[in-house]
């Protein structure tokens, strides 16, 4: 048998980096849809079958559905670190490892998050519509007032990587850092970001800016609604960098409005690519498609790390990223 007869058939759900093409195709059959739109669900269901691990991006969502006539699949190699489009249990149940890409974009994602706590707070977006717009005819004292970043309290849903080096950025800023997670960190760790544990309502009626970093889960849907909006204080900024669907967007859209909150600064939406209209009729937000780990080095190195996983996993090694243990397991 030659080496060529014994390759696996990857599928790569959607535009990659061509260097990533060139290195799967040493490795691997490559059925490539390259196109930047994410193929439909009874596509991807359909282009599964006769493959045995595919490389998707977290707009494919990967479940029962997607699953059905894969019966060769062995693994499947995300481009995110999160993972709520895989049903994870359906994908176990299958015996299909499920791997993604932490850690490359953690310092990246938290640049992402401070910039759009800054941009919110200090009314980025909103002044530079104005001047395009021709309206500034004369420097004011009172013109395009924000509130401060710098000694202020921030409050971090979810302080697991990204989160820390959010925290990281804050102490730089003099911020007092305050958060809350599934469960508490290690007192050294607290003590290394001189951050403090605290309830889900006392983070949002203390902190002066609010940011939302946490994985998303069927628990936490709606995390953030009116009932939350209504905590905070009038002059707080909220910052969503973790899923659509955390926040009620129709919601958040009411209450700055409202100006129940001050202003919120958005990297994802529930339903995105669109995204409800009534956020873009609001001046105090700010608004961001989706680009938290969009540089070219980040991106490069989350591409080179989904494929180490594919590889990994289709050569009978345990990938360095696997979301799911019990499987590798099962099939070693
Ligand atoms: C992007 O949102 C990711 O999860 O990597």
């Amino acid at each position: 048998m030659t080496f060529h007869e014994t390759k696996p058939t990857i599928l790569v759900a959607r535009q990659i980096f061509p260097e990533g093409i060139a290195r799967l195709a040493e490795f691997a059959h490559v059925d490539y849809h390259d196109q930047a739109l994410a193929m439909s669900a009874a596509e991807l269901a359909h282009r599964l079958q006769g493959i045995d691990g595919a490389l998707v991006t977290g707009s494919e969502r990967v479940d029962s559905q997607a699953l059905a006539h894969a019966q060769q699949l062995k693994i499947v190699s995300n481009i995110a670190v999160g993972y709520n489009n895989f049903d994870i249990s359906a994908l176990t149940q299958k015996a299909i490892m499920a791997t993604n890409t932490p850690d490359v974009l953690t310092e990246t994602t938290a640049d992402m998050g401070f910039m759009l706590l800054m941009a919110a707070a200090r009314r980025l977006a909103e002044s530079e519509h104005w001047l395009r717009a021709g309206q500034w005819k004369n420097w004011s004292l009172d013109g395009m007032l924000g509130v401060d970043v710098h000694h202020s309290k921030i409050g971090i849903f979810g302080m697991g990587r990204i989160g820390q080096a959010i925290a990281k950025r804050a102490r730089a800023f003099a911020m007092e850092v305050v958060y809350h997670n599934r469960t508490r960190l290690d007192p050294m760790l607290e003590t290394e970001y001189q951050a403090s544990y605290v309830s889900k309502e006392e983070l949002l009626r203390t902190a002066d800016h609010v940011v939302l970093v946490m994985p998303y889960t069927p628990e936490n849907h709606h995390y953030i609604d009116t009932k939350e909006l209504l905590m905070m204080k009038k002059t707080a900024t909220l910052v969503n960098i973790a899923r659509g669907g955390i926040v009620n967007d129709e919601a958040l859209a009411i209450a700055l409005e409202n100006r129940t909150i001050f202003a919120a600064g958005l990297d994802v939406y529930e339903g995105e690519p669109k995204l409800n209209s009534k956020l873009l009729g609001v001046p105090n937000v700010v608004l961001a498609p989706h680009i938290g780990s969009a540089t070219k080095s980040t991106r490069l190195a989350m591409m080179h790390l989904a494929i180490d996983n594919l590889i990994a996993g289709l050569s009978n090694q345990k990938p360095a990223n696997l979301i799911n243990p019990e499987v590798f397991s099962l099939r070693s």
